[in-house]
């Protein structure tokens, strides 16, 4: 491909260099999907309103997250197995979005472990945590995440059960994967992908293997582990625990009920994310930019919301911050650059998203982000 004009671009190049089930890991949702296909529809929905003949000159992009200094309020979402999409894909992750100037975070189940990105990276980036039944463990993860200077913790909510989908089961995806025949077939072609692995800092959980008892990374003893520790008990005073051990700002996601919104906003957390996981766990569920509104509505200023789901381009962003999003995360839109070129195809996908936030910010008769507000949206007469 010879001009990289959007990330959908960029997503047809990943899917060209990576292995048919690590590309279909990412590129799906629970059950028939419809959740997952409502984030990108829905923004399709949205239509903004051209105005003509307004200053457009000396625009500005720049934020604050939870009291940081943003580029845009764009960051990277925290995503498991990053590490085998390109070898050590948190670190080319953090350090893109480290130079561009935007949030990282790294998920609970990333291949590199929280010790190995800091190492390679000179600003703190965030931590996503998974709550699981080994608390003693969890405690733990909360201390390395804070030695590693951790700038917040982001506590998601809604994986206490695994949703299920379908190419992941039937392409044998694990850690380390058991492919079927055919994806035995697919990954031989897939050349590049497999020289570019042989360099890899490592190919399992970095921050679970050597952390466990008894979990030594072979595929059993993960697949054992994992299955065990998804804990369905989790509740409210899990979230305060977690406060209480971690002391920092707190980012809590997965949310997408005004009821459950309120319950962020009274127990103190810095920001919230309306997220359905990307559409991977509750099928059915409406997309988060539908759930937006009511959720913006029903916590006011009490608490920074932020939204993620469908987001492929900075028109998605506008209309996110249209509807009360302070900020936004981006999921499939970083890893598609990242499996397409490393560390510079999520560079690539970030001023992709700038560019077009820029631009139509303008077409809308607006110079700064931050003024960006429901009246950028097109009603129908
Ligand atoms: C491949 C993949 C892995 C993910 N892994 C995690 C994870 O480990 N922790 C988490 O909180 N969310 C995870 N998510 C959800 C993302 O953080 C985010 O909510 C979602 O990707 C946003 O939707 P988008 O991909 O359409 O931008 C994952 C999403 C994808 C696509």
């Amino acid at each position: 491909m010879s001009v990289i004009t959007c990330v959908e671009d960029l997503r047809r190049l990943y899917q060209r260099y990576t292995p048919r089930m690590f590309y279909d890991y990412v590129e799906s949702g629970s059950w028939s999907e419809s959740t997952f296909h409502a984030n990108q529809a829905d923004f399709a929905n949205l239509k903004l309103r051209q105005r003509v003949l307004v200053d457009m000159t000396n625009r500005s992009l720049a934020g604050r997250m939870i009291d940081q200094d943003v580029a845009m309020p764009v960051a990277l979402a925290p995503t498991g197995l990053t590490g085998l999409q390109r070898a050590d894909g948190e670190i080319l992750a953090a350090r893109a979005a480290e130079s561009f100037g935007v949030p990282f975070t790294l998920s609970t189940m990333s291949i590199c472990s929280i010790e190995e990105v800091a190492a390679a990276t000179s600003k703190p980036f965030w931590f996503q945590l998974y709550v699981m039944r080994d608390r003693d463990f969890i405690e733990r993860l909360i201390g390395r995440a804070k030695d590693a200077g951790c700038s917040a913790l982001m506590l998601t909510l809604d994986l206490q059960i695994l949703g299920q989908r379908h190419k992941d089961l039937k392409n044998g995806l694990g850690v380390p994967p058991k492919p079927t025949l055919a994806n035995i077939v697919n990954l031989a072609t897939k050349v590049r992908w497999g020289i570019d692995m042989l360099g890899a800092t490592r190919r399992n959980f970095g921050n679970l293997v050597g952390h466990i008892e008894g979990l030594d990374g072979d595929s059993a003893s993960l697949q054992r582990w994992s299955a065990e520790q998804l804990d369905p008990t989790l509740d409210w005073n899990d979230v305060d625990w977690v406060k209480r051990l971690w002391g920092g700002k707190l980012i809590l996601k997965g949310i997408m009920d005004p009821e459950d919104a309120r319950r962020a906003a009274d127990c103190g957390a810095d920001a919230l994310v309306v997220s359905n996981h990307g559409g991977r766990q509750l099928d059915g569920a409406p997309s988060s930019i539908a759930a937006l509104p009511a959720i913006v509505e029903a916590v006011g200023d009490r608490i920074e919301v932020w939204m993620d789901g469908g987001i492929r381009s900075g028109q998605d962003v506008i209309k996110a911050l249209a509807l009360g999003a302070k900020g936004t995360l981006i999921g499939r839109a970083f890893l598609y650059g990242l499996g397409a070129l490393g560390e510079a195809g999520v560079v690539k996908a970030l001023e992709l998203i700038r560019n077009e936030l820029d631009l139509t910010m303008a077409f809308c008769g607006l110079r700064d982000v931050r003024d960006v507000d429901e009246r950028i949206l097109w009603r129908a007469p």
